[in-house]
C-alpha cells in the first residue's frame, strides 16, 4: 500500500501567500469593478535593469548558433558569475568567501527549504516568530517539529521577535543545534547590528550549532554600519551558511537566480561527534538534484556587477525604498507604530486589532492587499506587513485609500 508522509498532515492551512492570493481572487470576482493595489507578497513590479536585459538578449543569441550554444552548465553555476559574486558581494566588503564556495540556484526559497535535508531529523531547531513560513514548513514536512498544539509546534524553539526586544530575537535559553536568522528581516524589516550578529556567531561556536542566514534583502541596507553578510563577522565561516537572491536585488522574481554560500570551513557532526564538511554534502545534494540555472539567466545576473548594472540596481532599490518611506510616514501619521522600511522593503505595522481583520478591512474598504502578521507566526498576531514593491503612483494611491478607510 502506498503511504503518505504523514508529516504533511501537520502543516497548518495552505502556504500563506497562496491563501492570500485565493482571498484576493475571490474578492476580485465579487467586485470586478474595484482596482486592487497589491502590497502583499514581496513581488517586484519594475522591469529588469537594461544591463541585465542586454546580457540576456546576447546570451539567447549565443544559444541560437551551434558554435556558441551551451548545453548543461556546471550544477554549481558558471565561474564567470561565481567569481563576480565572490569579488563584489564579499571580498569588497572584507568578507572571506571564495567563488568555489558559492552555489548558484533558482531561488533562496528553494535553498532555504532544501538545506534542512543535510541535517538529522532529531536536532533541535530555533526559528524566529514571526518568520518567513518556508523555514518552518519545510521542517514540518521533514518531521522535525512534532505536533501542532496551541498555535505552535511542540519540538520547535521559537525565538520571539516582539516590540519589547525591538524585533531582534534573544539567544535561546535552552541549547539548540540549528538556528534560522533573516536580516533585513522578512517580515518585520528589522536589521541586525554587527554586535547582534557577533553574539549569534559566538553562540553557534560555543554550542556547536549552525546558523542559516537569509540575507535576501541585504541590497536594501542603506545604513553603512549594518553588516550585509554574516561573513563580515569573525568566526562565521565555521558556523554559518548564507542565502542570497537576485529576486529583490535586481528584479529576478520571475527570472529566477539566487545563490547559497557554504564555506569550506563550515562543519556539522555525525552521531559519534565526527566532523563533516557541509560544503561537500551540499555539493553532493546540489549536483544530484539540480541541473543548474540557465546560461542566459546567469549572464543576466552577471550583468548586475557591471558598472551600469550596479548603478541601475541601486536606482531600482532606491525607488522601492522611496515607496517604503512613504508607507512608513503615512502609517505613522495615522497613529500606527511601525518598524522597517528604512533598510528594508517591508514595513511592519502594529495594527492593534486581529491581523486577518485588518487584512479584510484594507481589502474591503481600501482595495489594498497587505499580509496579515498572524500568517508569519503567533507573535505576528495584531500586526500587518505592507510591502513597498509596487509603482510609486500605486503606493501613493494606496495610502490615500488607506487613510480614508481608517479615518
Ligand atoms: C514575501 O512576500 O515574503 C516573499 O516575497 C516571499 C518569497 O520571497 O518567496
Amino acid at each position: 500500500m502506498i503511504r503518505i508522509n504523514e508529516n504533511y498532515l501537520k502543516l497548518q492551512a495552505s502556504y500563506l501567500f497562496s491563501n492570500i492570493a485565493q482571498r484576493v481572487s475571490d474578492f476580485q470576482e465579487n467586485h470586478p469593478e474595484r482596482k486592487i493595489i497589491k502590497l502583499g507578497i514581496g513581488d517586484v513590479t519594475r522591469a529588469l535593469p537594461p544591463a541585465c536585459i542586454n546580457a540576456f538578449h546576447s546570451a539567447v543569441d549565443e544559444m541560437a548558433e551551434d558554435s556558441s550554444f551551451m548545453g548543461y552548465g556546471p550544477e554549481q553555476g558558471y565561474d564567470f558569475l561565481r567569481e563576480k559574486i565572490a569579488e563584489n558581494d564579499f571580498k569588497a566588503r572584507g568578507a572571506d568567501v571564495s567563488s568555489q564556495e558559492i552555489f548558484v540556484s533558482d531561488g533562496a526559497k528553494c535553498d532555504t527549504g532544501n538545506i534542512q535535508e543535510l541535517f538529522a531529523t532529531d536536532i533541535r531547531i530555533a526559528i524566529p516568530d514571526p518568520v518567513y513560513p518556508v523555514y518552518l514548513d519545510t521542517n514540518v514536512m521533514a518531521g522535525r517539529t512534532g505536533s501542532f498544539e496551541n498555535g505552535r509546534y511542540k519540538n520547535v524553539l521559537y525565538l520571539d521577535c516582539t516590540k519589547e526586544n525591538g524585533f531582534i530575537p534573544d539567544l535561546p535559553e535552552n541549547p539548540v543545534d540549528l538556528i534560522y536568522l533573516c536580516f533585513p528581516n522578512n517580515p518585520t524589516g528589522a536589521v541586525a547590528t554587527r554586535e547582534v550578529l557577533k553574539t549569534w556567531v559566538d553562540y553557534a561556536t560555543e554550542n556547536r550549532a549552525l546558523i542559516l542566514y537569509d540575507a535576501a534583502y541585504e541590497a536594501f541596507i542603506r545604513d553603512e554600519t549594518i553588516p550585509r553578510s554574516i561573513y563580515e563577522i569573525e568566526g562565521a565561516r565555521e558556523v554559518a551558511i548564507e542565502f542570497r537572491s537576485f529576486s529583490k536585488t535586481a528584479g529576478f522574481t520571475g527570472t529566477r537566480c539566487a545563490y547559497t554560500v557554504v564555506p569550506k570551513t563550515c562543519t556539522a557532526y555525525d552521531a559519534l561527534g565526527e566532523k563533516h564538511l557541509l560544503h561537500e554534502m551540499w555539493n553532493r545534494r546540489h549536483s544530484t538534484k539540480f541541473n543548474g540555472v540557465s546560461y542566459p539567466v546567469q549572464k543576466a545576473a552577471e550583468a548586475v556587477y557591471s558598472e551600469e548594472g550596479n548603478a541601475q540596481i541601486k536606482s531600482l532599490i532606491d525607488y522601492y525604498l522611496k515607496n517604503a518611506a512613504l508607507i512608513r510616514k503615512e502609517m505613522t501619521g495615522l497613529g500606527y507604530a511601525c518598524v522597517g522600511g528604512d533598510n528594508s522593503p517591508y514595513i511592519w505595522i502594529d495594527g492593534k486589532i486581529d491581523s486577518w481583520k485588518f487584512f479584510d478591512l484594507l481589502l474591503n474598504n481600501a482595495g489594498v492587499v497587505c499580509t496579515p502578521g498572524a500568517g508569519f507566526g503567533k507573535c505576528g498576531e495584531g500586526f500587518i506587513r505592507i510591502s513597498a514593491f509596487n509603482s510609486f503612483e500605486n503606493v501613493k494611491e494606496a495610502m490615500v485609500r488607506i487613510r480614508e478607510a481608517l479615518s
